[in-house]
């Protein structure tokens, strides 16, 4: 019998995908009355990725999976569990994972969905990782991914500049070496602020009908300002709490992940944890927010630009509707 006290669960593999179709700040100003200078210097972003009219969540999903598994050096046949991460599944039922499942060939094994927007793909990895820990499962696919274009109104200037499509996946694994890997997650939520960031419409709510659809309450909603004040103040004080957590500081860690929402975000969690820009992985300018896809998309590019090396200590952390925020810290593999 294996010691779960000296096991650890690790990072094995990661993947991503972006479609192909790259969406500039000058083509949206052409929709709705904005520019390239506003979007750039109030959020970052450059340009966003925006999926096909017949690709879904989950198409999007078994690719970064795919790569994830390839990644990792290990078989389809060996994922035990599939956990999905998104706000836009491909239908409210069946879940989003069991899609995935299936584009990917793999064995009759359990497969749901996480919701918690942003942090979504945080969640999903405390959830795989829980589940890894009780032995019954080895390897897991965890993916963030979203298609946010099907929720996003292109009228809408103060929210469409800022959404984009895509997914991350990694490939989480339990090895027979201690203190490697997730070291701690930490999740936290606040309900009292579920109307600040949300779509109102076609849930048990507030069921589609003509006049939900007409008052655009399909599309995300949100107040922008409330948002932003609350991220700085989150985000930081989860990355703090999972380093007293694990011991360690902010001169220990060689790369933050944060959600990619808005540049001027990241830029106040680096002046507050005063760890230099530098240090952080930042692909927003390219993708703009993808929500849950966002932090393994980033994961996955880093590691593909060698900006981890083993014994690394990565710090991802994420803030998002709900109001939800997670960190997680790694030692990497
Ligand atoms: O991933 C989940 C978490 N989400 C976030 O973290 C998002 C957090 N919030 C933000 O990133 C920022 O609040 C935004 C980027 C959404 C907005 O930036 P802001 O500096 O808070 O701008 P604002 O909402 O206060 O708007 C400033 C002005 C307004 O005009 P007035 O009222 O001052 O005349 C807006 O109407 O900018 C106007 N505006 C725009 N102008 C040109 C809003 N959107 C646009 C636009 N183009 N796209």
């Amino acid at each position: 019998m294996s010691n779960p006290n000296r096991q650890s669960v690790i990072i094995k593999g990661v993947g991503s995908y972006a479609p192909p179709k790259v969406v500039t700040n000058d083509d949206l100003s052409k929709v709705v009355e904005t520019s390239d200078e506003w979007i750039r210097t109030r959020t970052g972003i450059r340009e966003r990725r925006i999926a096909a009219d017949n690709e879904t969540t989950s198409d999007m999903a078994a690719k970064a999976a795919q790569e994830a598994i390839l990644n990792a050096g290990i078989s389809p046949q060996d994922i035990d569990l599939v956990i999905v991460a998104t706000v836009t599944p491909d239908m409210p039922f069946p879940n989003t994972a069991c899609f995935v499942q299936a584009k990917l060939g793999l064995r009759k094994v359990p497969a749901f969905d996480v919701e918690a927007a942003c942090s979504g793909f945080l969640y999903a990895l405390d959830v795989a990782e829980g589940m890894l820990r009780t032995g019954r499962y080895r390897n897991a696919l965890v993916i963030g991914a979203e298609k946010l274009s099907s929720i996003t109104n292109w009228q809408d200037r103060t929210t469409c500049v800022l959404f984009g499509d895509g997914a991350g996946a990694v490939v989480l694994s339990v090895v027979d070496e201690p203190g490697v890997g997730i070291l701690n997650t930490m999740l936290g939520a606040d309900g009292s602020e579920t109307g600040i960031l949300c779509v109102p419409g076609g849930g048990s709510a507030s069921p589609s009908t003509v006049e939900t659809i007409e008052r655009s309450l399909h599309y995300i909603q949100m107040q922008g300002n409330q948002v932003f004040k609350i991220a700085v103040r989150v985000m930081c004080n989860s990355a703090t709490e999972i380093l007293n957590s694990t011991g360690y500081t902010a001169d220990d860690v060689s790369l933050v992940i944060p959600h990619q929402a808005n540049n001027r975000i990241i830029e106040a969690l680096a002046q507050r944890l005063e760890i230099g820009l530098e240090r952080f992985k930042i692909n927003l300018d390219r993708y703009g927010n993808t929500s849950a896809a966002s932090i393994p998309i980033a994961l996955a590019e880093a590691h593909r630009n060698g900006r981890m090396k083993k014994g690394d200590l990565v710090l991802m952390v994420a803030f998002g509707g709900g109001l939800t925020w997670a960190a997680s810290l790694i030692k990497w593999q």
